[in-house]
């Protein structure tokens, strides 16, 4: 049975762990589902698997694309798919445009967005009561890099207050879930205790409801990786080893 937004709920009221992790096209969405994956995020950090140095230039075409190639993947994972910068926070119509094309040409389950209180709050509420599930995205939120640079969130007590309050206002306003991104692990301990829906950490600590990381750190297919993150693999170099004694046998003729 697929995934649902209530079972999600239901593992953080039972304590079970939370596994996800992103996917940028079919063959990767469909292995990491099979591998059984729990929620799989179209993210736009598919921005380095593109070749852009930020999240800023993802449009929604590319993420509406990718996004299609991901949910043919897929048999069981919750599918999310993150609302690039400049379509949802213009108006809650541009919002409302945005996650219901993302519903309606994707087959993904739920949208992602980035930001808390005040201004998301009332845009969440709105696509939630039109049926549309959200999840929120607190702390470093890559979309302001230019504002908030890369750096570790909530570090001082006002900052801490400021996301603190801000989860708790997504709550409110109907997310089913909140990424808590490079905050410190005893902040991210207080708002997982604070809320009834689960939180998924990245680079927030061992105290989140779940875990997510962006597949090609997970791979070591990127050329750089935030601190936080752990590389299970290095795709890298088994890649660039495969296509090296490929183009020695051919050039060699010993191919085919
Ligand atoms: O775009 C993305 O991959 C994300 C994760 C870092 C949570 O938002």
């Amino acid at each position: 049975m697929a995934i649902t937004t209530q079972q999600l709920i239901q593992w953080k009221q039972q304590g079970r762990a939370i596994v996800a992790l992103t996917a940028w096209d079919y063959v990767i969405a469909q292995l990491i589902d099979a591998a059984g994956v729990d929620l799989i995020l179209v993210g736009d950090s598919m921005a380095v698997v593109l070749g852009y140095k930020t999240t800023l230039p993802i449009t929604l075409e590319e993420m509406l694309h990718h996004a299609k190639a991901v949910c043919r993947g897929v048999k069981q994972a919750l599918v999310v798919v993150d609302l690039p910068f400049l379509t949802y926070q213009q108006s809650i119509s541009q919002a409302m445009q945005s996650a219901g094309l993302v519903l309606k040409e994707t087959g993904a389950q739920a949208v992602k967005l980035e930001g808390g209180y005040p201004a998301m709050v009332e845009t969440i509420g709105r696509l939630v009561e039109a049926g549309i599930p959200v999840m929120g995205h607190v702390g470093l939120t890559p979309q302001s890099v230019h504002q908030l640079g890369l750096r570790q969130q909530g570090k001082t007590q006002a900052t801490a207050e400021k996301i603190f309050n801000e989860a708790i206002a997504l709550e409110q306003a109907g997310v089913f879930s909140i990424v808590l991104e490079h905050i410190p692990a005893d902040l991210a301990m207080q708002i997982t205790q604070k809320l009834t829906i689960p939180t998924i950490g990245i680079g927030a600590g061992i105290h989140c409801d779940g875990q997510v990381l962006v597949t090609s750190d997970v791979l070591g297919l990127a050329e750089k990786h935030p601190p936080f993150a752990k590389a299970y693999t290095n795709l890298r170099e088994t890649i660039s080893e495969a296509v090296q004694d490929y183009a020695s046998e051919v050039r060699d003729r010993q191919f085919p």
